[in-house]
């Protein structure tokens, strides 16, 4: 699956996002080294804590479903009810959990759309991050 089909993926994905209290639809699409894809949208509660962002929920499903290799996830955000129009860039707890199932090269697609996105390394984007395995 190349780069625009992933995005492609992640922005179907958001049309899906439960995001009544903060209007920011996120949408995400993660590539299992299988081939297989998992999508995922931010799904807020009126708690606020319990709200899980798009790429965890993509993360999620995968490994409540047995996939524990991935190569890639595609990630774009909003306001809800219009397209993207700018980078949506994964929070600090989405990054380490990626970093639990992910290599330091993992690939990160933060797009605006198909013809617009920049692409990092989970290494790039959480650098001198906490690994118990590395100690
Ligand atoms: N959000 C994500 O889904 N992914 C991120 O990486 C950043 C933030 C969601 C959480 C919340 O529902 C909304 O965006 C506004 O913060």
């Amino acid at each position: 699956m190349n780069n625009s089909e992933l995005i492609k993926a992640a922005l179907d994905a958001r049309r899906f996002s439960y995001s009544p209290y903060s209007g920011f639809a996120v949408g995400a699409a993660l590539l299992c080294k299988d081939g297989s894809l998992y999508t995922g949208c931010n799904i807020e509660n009126s708690a606020f804590s319990p709200t899980n962002c798009a790429e965890r929920t993509a993360f999620f499903k995968a490994v409540s479903e047995g996939k524990k290799e991935f190569e890639k996830i595609a990630v774009v955000g909003g306001n809800a009810g219009s397209e993207p129009s700018n980078y949506c860039s994964p929070c600090g707890v989405c990054r380490q959990v990626m970093k639990e199932f992910c290599k330091a090269d993992f690939e990160i697609i933060i797009a605006i759309n198909e013809n617009d996105y920049k692409m990092m390394t989970l290494a790039e984007i959480l650098p001198a991050s906490f690994d118990k395995r590395e100690v």
